[in-house]
């Protein structure tokens, strides 16, 4: 109803003639509006007019317009939670449908890969996990994490016109500091995927880092200098990851591959690669069709690097 009104005063009489109801509905709408985040301005003789939505997500707005089959089309949001990952594993083992979305204002033990712990403060970004159940072998599960990654930088780049970069495996960066992440977790048997949970965490309008993560976090805002709209970024995640999912379903992860490269940083650079097993130092020279790093070590010999923490 207000999405094609820009900033004008549009009467409860127009609006009833428009949708066919009463203006006792139009009332009655936009109060359910308000309590859902929006903030609508009421002036006697003028109208409505849409002021702006408050810094709270809301379902109506999360869902008005979204261009998806599945991803999104269940959300359940908190305002506060220890980890939106805990709950999609709960949900799951309930059996949510696959694209189920539990989002949260606030996290107050948000993870990182590796044990890290991942800031989440409240109203500022997208705390969120997708709960995903492919039709794929286990094995073909790890690029799903590269395929959610293109998925947040086409979406950051085509919301604000920056284009970040991916540092593999899955960390989305603008210039060298880190926008957005992603930690992948899989519940399996050896020949059937039970369900995924795909948590992102992305830092949209936080305008200031605690001292420790200054010099390498940074969020939207910071990066173009304006608030960014958390709903409009969600959606375009939600409809790009389920539009690449079926193509990584149907062709494989070659065509993401090229996606991907498009947005990579160091290929053909020398990097060091922490992983549990111990440091290896090289030329990264690329991903496999499966996703696994290739790095190329002093002698020539390539060393497939499966998971690992990457410096340049
Ligand atoms: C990383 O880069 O280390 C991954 C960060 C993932 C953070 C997200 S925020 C939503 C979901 N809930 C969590 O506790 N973690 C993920």
């Amino acid at each position: 109803m207000f999405s094609s009104m820009g900033n004008e005063y549009i009467s409860g009489q127009q609006i009833a003639q428009e949708l066919g109801c009463s203006r006792q509905a139009i009332w009655k709408a936009m109060d359910e509006l308000r309590q859902d985040g929006f903030e609508i301005e009421a002036i006697r003789r003028k109208g409505y007019r849409l002021i702006g939505n408050s810094d709270q997500f809301s379902k109506s707005e999360l869902l008005y317009q979204l261009n998806t089959s599945h991803i999104g089309q269940v959300i359940e949001l908190y305002e506060s939670v220890s980890s939106t990952q805990i709950i999609a594993h709960e949900k799951a083992k309930d059996g949510a449908k696959h694209g189920t979305v539990i989002m949260a204002e606030e996290q107050t033990s948000g993870r990182g890969r590796m044990t890290r712990q991942w800031s989440s403060p409240k109203n500022t970004g997208i705390w969120m996990s997708t709960i995903l159940r492919p039709t794929i072998h286990p094995q073909e599960a790890p690029p799903i994490t590269l395929v959610v990654a293109v998925a947040i930088a086409q979406s950051i780049e085509e919301l604000t016109g920056i284009i970040p970069t991916i540092k593999w495996p899955n960390d989305i960066l603008v210039g060298s500091k880190k926008i957005a992440g992603i930690l992948t977790e899989l519940q399996s048997e050896m020949d059937v995927i039970h369900y995924m949970i795909i948590g992102t965490g992305i830092n949209v309008n936080t305008e200031e880092f605690p001292e420790e993560l200054k010099s390498i976090a940074s969020s939207l805002l910071i990066e173009t200098g304006e608030k960014q709209s958390r709903v409009k970024l969600a959606q375009l995640i939600w409809e790009k990851v389920e539009k690449l999912l079926d193509i990584y379903e149907k062709h494989g992860f070659a065509p993401i591959k090229l996606l991907w490269e498009s947005y990579v940083q160091s290929i053909g650079q020398e990097i060091q690669a922490r992983t549990l097993q111990g440091t290896y130092q090289g030329i990264m020279r690329g991903i496999t069709d499966k996703g696994v790093l290739e790095l190329e070590l002093s002698n020539g010999r390539i060393v497939p690097i499966y998971s690992a923490d990457i410096e340049i």
